[in-house]
């Protein structure tokens, strides 16, 4: 390990996040009542702009009136850019009650895009005298926020997640495609000709490499990596592929931006009975060979040692965590 200690950030499942517009209130209770780890509720790109104010009130009334549980609540608010930031913090941080766990901040693209947002909470927060620290769940979606994802990553003490916003980092780095998330013909590769002249196609995965460079700043910095949105709701398949790639790459979670899409991203994120049970036997033979003085063992004629111990503990702790959720 290194010298260098991560601060340790509050443990929430964070499997699947739920997108619900602040405009639609009729929405709000069947959120609550939902599989979602998280809700946030949606000040921004789901809100016109003649919405806003209106959409404000019904997320402060929805956080103090609805019974969400033992959810973990969010509310996204509007970009440092717009003239509606300012207000979302006062009013959401003024008026809502305790309930409210995190603000999810949009397109941050600098340090100082956090460290503003901080210095406002801050200060509400002490004048209002409010109790529970508000966390940060950031949106990595522009080419700036990508190229400072590390420094932002390390912005503030609040800082709990990083998310792709796959959405509007296409926009910004105007890559050829309308989809939200997903594959794009024209990302492939031939191969080679064969001696029958055929050459096969590979499509490739065109978020993959804005999608490891967030997962590597928010692990390195303690945080949680998310993957933002898929846009077409119908195609399930396509849904369950795309969070695979990401668990395998070290994703804890994926955003629903439809209720069809909880349960998918519930069940990818879940790590699966036969891992869990596996790592649990990996911790034992690891007791037992601290007891016999040694450093690696063989376990089902695989070589586990001392770092096996912390791949298998990171999955007993989240297998743990969504038992105690689901009791
Ligand atoms: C999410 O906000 C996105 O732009 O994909
Ligand atoms: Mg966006």
């Amino acid at each position: 390990m290194s010298f260098t200690q991560v601060p340790i950030r509050p443990a929430r499942l964070n499997r699947s996040e739920l997108a619900v517009p602040g405009s639609s209130p009729h929405f709000f209770e069947k959120a609550a009542r939902s599989e979602a780890d998280i809700v946030f509720l949606d000040l921004e790109d789901s809100v016109a702009p003649d919405q806003k104010e209106q959409a404000r009130k019904n997320v402060i009334a929805a956080i103090n009136d609805i019974d969400w549980g033992d959810k973990t609540l969010s509310v996204r608010i509007n970009g440092l850019d717009t003239p509606w930031m300012y207000r979302d913090l006062v009013e959401v941080l003024e008026q809502a009650g305790e309930r409210l766990d995190l603000i999810m901040i949009p397109k941050v693209g600098t340090a100082a895009d956090v460290y503003a947002v901080d210095m406002l909470v801050t200060q509400i927060e002490q004048a209002k005298g409010r109790k529970k620290r508000v966390g940060f769940e950031l949106i990595i979606e522009t080419a700036l926020g990508m190229m400072n994802v590390e420094a932002i990553a390390a912005a503030s003490p609040r800082n709990e997640s990083l998310h792709f916003g796959v959405a509007d980092y296409a926009a910004s780095t105007r890559a050829r495609t309308t989809g939200i998330g997903g594959a794009n013909p024209d990302y492939a590769m031939l191969t080679d000709a064969s001696p029958e002249g055929q050459r096969a196609r590979h499509w490739c995965d065109p978020w993959h490499y804005p999608l490891s460079r967030m997962i590597v700043a928010a692990r390195a910095h303690g945080l949680r990596p998310i993957d933002g949105p898929f846009g077409d709701f119908k195609d399930a398949e396509g849904f369950q592929a795309q969070a695979r790639r990401a668990v395998a790459l070290g994703c804890e979670g994926k955003w629903a931006i439809h209720p069809s899409q909880i349960a998918l991203a519930n069940a990818v994120f879940t790590p699966p009975a036969h891992e869990v049970e596996r790592a649990r036997r990996i911790l034992a033979a690891m007791e037992e060979a601290e007891r016999a003085g040694r450093g690696a063992v063989q376990l089902d004629g695989r070589l586990i040692d001392i770092a096996s111990i912390r791949q298998a503990k990171a999955i007993v702790a989240m297998a743990e965590r969504i038992a105690k959720a689901s009791a």
